[in-house]
């Protein structure tokens, strides 16, 4: 295990961030020393020198209202990097799940190939909440990253379009929950695990009940486009 402190040495790249593509991770959030959230959010890199990270947390969210009630300027937080679709699963449906395991520190270790211990700031916009990650310690559990999965990638991809499934335009609302039944196809095709198989079943699922939901009340109005 590699561990690393301060900002000269910052391991950022090794762990694939960029500064050109969204690097998809697991933020836990602390107040007070307490897990408030945990949440999947994209991250990129800001600046390599000062070991900086940045995102946005869209409005829509809980925690996009919570650090707007709360007027949240910045929060301990610890940025998990893990490939694993389960862990994203439970970062949305199962969150007080993870809330338990990430207050007790050493599960870190556990479920992240590498975490980052860190200060988030907000910025609060009209849209979201821009957050700006200064890291503080990167610690690497997994010398060697796992290998890729198309399985793994296929249910990651369909959570997001989950996600934003209360967003999208009524009029693509339909051509949304196709491509995550040909996510859910990808899956079928490319692994016979039992657990890939029942997240992407239960996202699929979510999905479809999602879609009919939204239909049924923001698109039945004149209000298509929310
Ligand atoms: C892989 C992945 C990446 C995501 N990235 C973001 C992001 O960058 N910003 C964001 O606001 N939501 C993102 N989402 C959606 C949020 O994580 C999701 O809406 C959130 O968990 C809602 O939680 P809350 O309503 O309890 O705050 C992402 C979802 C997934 C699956």
């Amino acid at each position: 295990m590699e561990r690393f402190t301060g900002s000269s040495e910052c391991m950022l790249r090794y762990l694939g961030f960029s500064r050109d593509t969204w690097g998809e991770t697991v933020v836990v959030f602390y107040v007070d020393n307490d897990v408030v959230n945990v949440m999947p959010l994209g991250l990129k890199i800001l600046d390599e020198d000062m070991c900086t990270l940045y995102g946005r947390i869209l409005r829509g969210s809980k925690f996009y209202s919570y650090i707007v009630e709360k007027n949240l300027s910045d929060t301990e937080c610890c940025i998990c990097v893990s490939q694993e679709s389960q862990l994203f699963f439970w970062a949305i449906f199962e969150k007080n799940r993870l809330v338990e395991i990430f207050s007790d520190n050493k599960n870190f270790e556990e479920l992240c190939d590498a975490y980052l211990v860190s200060i988030c700031r907000f910025s609060i916009k009209e849209d979201s909440v821009d957050v700006v990650i200064l890291v503080k310690e990167v610690t690497v559990n997994r010398r060697y990253p796992r290998v890729f999965t198309r399985a793994n990638a296929a249910i990651i991809e369909a959570l997001i379009w989950l996600t934003k499934i209360p967003h999208i335009e009524c009029s693509n609302l339909r051509n949304t929950l196709k491509y995550i039944e040909f996510l859910r196809n990808t899956v079928y095709r490319s692994s016979q695990s039992k657990l890939y198989n029942l997240l992407i079943d239960s996202i699929y699922s979510r999905a479809l009940e999602l879609v009919k939901q939204v239909e049924s009340s923001r698109c039945r109005s004149g209000d298509k486009n929310f």
